[in-house]
């Protein structure tokens, strides 16, 4: 099929690759010029694993291509896949000008029947909204809510094995369409309203979210009554109705989704009459969590002003250089506010670390360049170099004092290093002092 996808960012890009792959035409339009001539030249923006490979590939054969100009774009596509941003807004609802701008430029470009699909995460009854923009300009589309599960990090994998492909529409037409565009991927496919499938997304997000601050919770419980949380984890996992992932305690969650779509639905909620109590717990538990390193850390360091303070992972995750919503940056924040010398390690994400903050810090090619003389580590996430990472190096710190804000290590392992160590929901380890 001739397919053009809207936005070349974690999800458009990643989706116009693989459904190039499975064997469809695929052109990729993005206003970014920047992007686009990297990505014609075989070079992906974002670090994503396994996805150079497959533009490269797509590039080659001719599947794949990407353009900045609309007419090349609306040739002659047959479906149309929205994955532009919805960012919030400052009281928390969804920012949908990019939506309705790329709605605006299909309206104007496409002159034969065809079907959006709209990727982008958006508030129930957006995509109700889309439909009545077209029918207002006249457009002949159809309007499909097919909204993304994929993960950054592993977005690729995510993608080629979906767990399933949810499908909003009544229309019989337009799903036979949107059947024939993934039966290559050999998923499930589950069809319904439009506005259930745009639940679908949202109530999915914030599921996994509830999830972290509830263990969250239970894990600074932990720490007022001394029970540990991995011991407390470890005995829960077992219970098949609570499943074995989202289970790690840490300093919250982060990245582009999570805080946003926690936020739009509960105000969708607000503006519906309704209040999302369990929603709302959990964006309030992760605004606190986001700082329980620092407090940690003020009872430890009297004063970060003039000191090293060694930062390891910045990412909001591993396996993205995803920096949106990442719990390190408002902690750097603080910590350059007031005037620590703040030398950050990240394996993927340094270019946009330094984009992000300038040469208000100093980022280290290497962990130990990280900690030589630091007054205080503090850890956010947890990428498996500094999980793996030879204790040994916490010595070239001037103090030993770790505030670990993913759990990376034993705490075994922890006390033969000897050091002041702060992990979420454990008990904190002094360091002995007897040389
Ligand atoms: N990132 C994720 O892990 C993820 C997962 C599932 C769903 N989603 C949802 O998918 C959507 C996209 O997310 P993302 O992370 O890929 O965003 P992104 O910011 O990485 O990419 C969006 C891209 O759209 C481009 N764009 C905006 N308006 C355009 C226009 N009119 N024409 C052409 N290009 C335009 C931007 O230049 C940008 O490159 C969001 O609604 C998000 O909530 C994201």
């Amino acid at each position: 099929m001739n397919v053009t996808v809207i936005g070349a960012g974690y999800v458009g890009l990643v989706t116009a690759t693989v459904l190039a792959k499975i064997g469809h035409q695929v052109i990729c339009l993005d206003k970014d010029e920047g992007k686009i001539e990297m990505l014609q030249a075989g070079k992906v923006p974002i670090f994503e694993p396994d996805l150079e490979i497959l533009v490269e590939q797509g590039l080659a054969v001719g599947t794949l291509r990407f353009t900045n100009v609309s007419k090349e774009a609306f040739a002659q596509p047959e479906i149309i896949l929205l994955a532009v941003g919805t960012p919030e807004n400052a009281d928390g609802s969804a920012n949908l000008s990019a939506i309705f701008g790329a709605c605006q430029e299909i309206a104007d470009g496409i002159s034969n029947r065809i079907i959006v699909g709209v990727k982008s995460t958006v508030p129930v009854g957006t995509n109700d909204k889309i439909a009545a923009f077209f029918k207002m300009e006249k457009a002949l589309v159809e309007v499909v809510s097919n909204p993304e599960f994929l993960s950054q990090g592993t977005a690729v994998h995510d993608t080629l094995q979906a767990k399933r492909i949810v499908i909003g529409t009544e229309s019989e037409y337009a799903i036979s369409r949107m059947m024939e565009l993934y039966a290559p991927l050999g998923q499930p496919m589950i069809t319904m309203k439009r506005r259930s499938a745009e639940m679908v997304k949202y109530a999915s997000n914030d599921f996994l979210a509830l999830k972290i601050s509830f263990i969250n919770d239970i894990a600074n419980l932990c720490e007022c009554v001394e029970a540990d949380i991995d011991e407390v984890v470890a005995g829960m996992k077992y219970d098949e109705r609570i499943g074995k992932q989202f289970l790690a305690p840490g300093i919250g969650y982060g990245g582009s989704c999570f805080p946003k779509d926690t936020k739009a639905l509960h105000w969708l909620a607000e503006e519906s009459g309704y209040t999302l109590r369990t929603i709302q717990a959990a964006i309030q538990v992760n605004e606190k969590q986001k700082f329980k390193l620092i407090q940690a850390a003020r009872k430890d360091v009297p004063q970060f002003s003039g000191k090293k303070i060694a930062v390891l992972g910045v990412a909001f995750k591993p396996g993205t250089d995803d920096l949106r919503e990442a719990p390190a940056i408002p902690n750097i924040q603080y910590l350059l506010d007031v005037g620590a010398e703040v030398h950050v390690f990240d394996p993927v994400a340094t270019a946009n670390v330094r984009r992000f903050f300038g040469d208000t810090i100093r980022c280290g090619e290497d962990i130990a360049s990280c900690l030589a003389g630091a007054e205080a580590c503090f850890i956010f996430t947890e990428w498996p170099e500094i999980r793996g990472m030879d204790l040994r190096l916490f010595e070239l710190m001037r103090e030993r004092n770790v505030y670990d804000g993913r759990n990376c290590f034993d705490l075994a392992d922890v006390e033969k290093a000897d050091m002041n160590y702060y992990s979420i929901g454990r008990r904190k380890l002094q360091r002995s002092r007897v040389r």
